[in-house]
């Protein structure tokens, strides 16, 4: 690790928006600023870059968007960054215009890009996780899942009124991609019956006859499913659960209203934490890192190979206590 003088660096949004990254990026201006470094923002994520870019950031161009979700800066996923020739082009631009590093807030696919840029073009890279599917291997929280949760939560409340008042039984999809930890997470919360996550599936004839159990015990029944990289999944799971017991299941796919929102507590600190402790991770010379949190601590940790980054759920004690509290 070599310190190096930073004097100007970019900072940019990437891959789908998360709840707290308006606030992670406030923290990263403003502590860049303290520092007496320059801070440029690439809008639309890489595409800034690609189209040679970068807008002036101060202070006052972060105001009042700690509470706002979504990013000020936009996003994008941008394709054309995973060939080696436009990221080289992205490079030499950042180069000639005298940037000293770059901060990426966004998921795995982001920092799949932005570790590769700093090596293909000896830039100092860190990463700020920012998904709501929590989903990152090497932290134990990525900004936006709290309040994703949150959001799925305050929707499932809503439902069961419905299904109460009508001794109805709901499927109710939540995101996170290829990992569970959304349906977990809100599944719990929420007292569902049933969790069901893509580390961990149950076999369809097992859950038909569980659900059967319920039938004259309970008055509704909710089961919460992670979309599990099928969004719309649980259309035909409905379908099939109700020709194996004959029990109606309502569909509702929460979707992008999880991406949502004003960001909770816990999303603005973290984002508040990371933020400024990854402008302190360039200043003291870490290149290609991302911010972690480790047991409460924040660290600066390296990328993950691609092929390792995502992070599945792996506790069966959770769903199996799950099992029990909802008999
Ligand atoms: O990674 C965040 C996420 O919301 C996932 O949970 C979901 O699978 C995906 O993005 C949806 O992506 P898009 O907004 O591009 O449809």
């Amino acid at each position: 690790m070599n310190k190096k003088s930073m004097q100007k660096i970019v900072v940019l949004t990437s891959g789908g928006d998360a709840p707290g990254m308006n606030a992670a990026l406030r923290a990263v201006v403003r502590r860049a600023i303290h520092a007496g470094i320059e801070v440029f923002g690439s809008e639309n994520g890489f595409a800034g870059l690609v189209k040679n870019e970068l807008v002036p950031l101060t202070a006052r161009s972060v105001a009042n968007c700690i509470q706002r979700g979504g990013t000020v800066l936009k996003t994008k996923r941008v394709p054309e960054f995973h060939e080696e020739a436009v990221r080289k082009q992205c490079g030499k631009f950042l180069k000639k215009a005298g940037i000293d590093g770059l901060i990426v807030l966004g998921g795995n696919g982001s920092f799949a890009g932005a570790k590769l840029l700093g090596e293909e073009n000896d830039l100092a890279v860190i990463g700020i996780p920012c998904t709501i599917d929590n989903d990152i291997n090497g932290t134990d929280y990525t900004i936006g899942f709290d309040t994703a949760c949150n959001t799925a939560l305050d929707a499932i409340d809503k439902i069961r009124d419905t299904a109460l008042s009508l001794d109805r039984n709901f499927i109710i999809e939540v995101m996170g991609r290829s990992s569970g930890f959304i349906a977990v997470e809100v599944g719990v919360a929420v007292g569902a019956e049933f969790i069901l996550i893509p580390e961990f599936p149950i076999e369809l004839n097992k859950l038909a006859e569980s659900l059967k159990r319920h039938i004259g015990v309970k008055m509704t029944s909710i089961i919460i499913a992670a979309e599990a990289d099928q969004p719309g999944h649980t259309f035909e799971l409905a379908k099939k659960l109700r020709e194996l017991t004959s029990i109606e299941y309502r569909v509702c796919v929460l979707g992008h209203t999880q991406r949502g929102g004003t960001p909770t507590v816990k999303d603005r600190v973290t984002a508040a934490r990371m933020g400024a402790k990854a402008v302190e991770a360039l200043l003291s010379g870490y290149h290609n890192v991302m911010m972690a949190e480790q047991n409460s601590k924040i660290l600066a940790i390296p990328f993950a190979k691609p092929q390792e980054a995502t992070r599945y759920f792996s506790d069966i004690n959770e769903l199996d206590m799950n099992r029990m509290l909802c008999q």
